[in-house]
């Protein structure tokens, strides 16, 4: 990691995703969390105090630590444990099969590379019973918008570390061995639709769990 993306890019990513439209959709969408949750791509903890009474620990798994005061400040602000997990998510994850209740993901599923071994990941760690609750950017439905977005997606790569504006999230989720139960589309309010078309939603694990997992996919 270098200064830009452990110092300048957190930094930059906070700003740009703390405000109050944001905070407004990161409340809707994590709403129905309850019990233990799984928080793929925990970042600064922006989640936290958005997680409604029903939730009962939260466990956060994130490639990279940046912003450690900041993150600390707002674990320790929890009104429930929380426990972070530095670590790719499509890599093996430390958990049995079926042991959370919710997974949420807020923002990071345009930026995890190795998308579709994450999401079966997820999927294996997910109770039969649970749900996945996502609030992403991704491609927008109009042709021209989406031609822009391959376009720029390059950039976008490079500037935003790893960040990807052109990827169709809900056929990722569905490709990851979920079913989407519920999916709303819409333009973030005050965002260009090329950074800002978003995929806000509840998907259930589908299909068979014995396939899920890196490890297994592979074999
Ligand atoms: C745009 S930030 C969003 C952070 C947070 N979810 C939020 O809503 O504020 C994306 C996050 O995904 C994390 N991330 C990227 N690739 C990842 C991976 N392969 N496994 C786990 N986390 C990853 C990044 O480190 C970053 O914290």
């Amino acid at each position: 990691m270098g200064l830009y993306s452990e110092h300048i890019f957190p930094r930059l990513m906070e700003s740009g995703l703390k405000g109050d439209v944001h905070r407004r959709y990161r409340r809707r969408a994590l709403a129905r969390a309850q019990g233990d949750v799984l928080e793929v791509g925990f970042g600064t903890g922006l989640n936290l105090e958005f997680y409604p009474t029903s939730v009962r620990r939260v466990t956060g798994i994130d490639s990279a630590a940046v912003l450690e005061r900041r993150v600390r400040a707002r674990i320790g602000g929890a009104p429930f444990p929380v426990e972070r997990v530095i670590q790719d998510a499509a890599d093996r994850l430390p958990f049995p099969d079926a042991h959370f209740d919710t997974v949420t993901s807020t923002w990071t599923l345009c930026s995890i590379a190795r998308l579709r071994d994450a999401l079966l990941e997820l999927r294996r760690a997910l109770k039969p019973s649970g749900e996945f609750l996502f609030l992403e950017h991704g491609r927008n439905e109009k042709g021209w918008v989406s031609r822009l977005q391959d376009t720029l997606n390059p950039v976008q790569n490079l500037v935003a570390c790893g960040c990807n504006i052109n990827r169709e999230i809900d056929a990722e989720i569905e490709g990851g061995g979920f079913r989407i139960v519920d999916l709303e589309r819409f333009t973030m309010p005050g965002v260009p639709r090329a950074l800002g078309s978003v995929y806000l939603g509840v998907a259930r694990p589908y299909g068979d769990p014995r396939l899920a997992g890196p490890s297994r996919a592979r074999s």
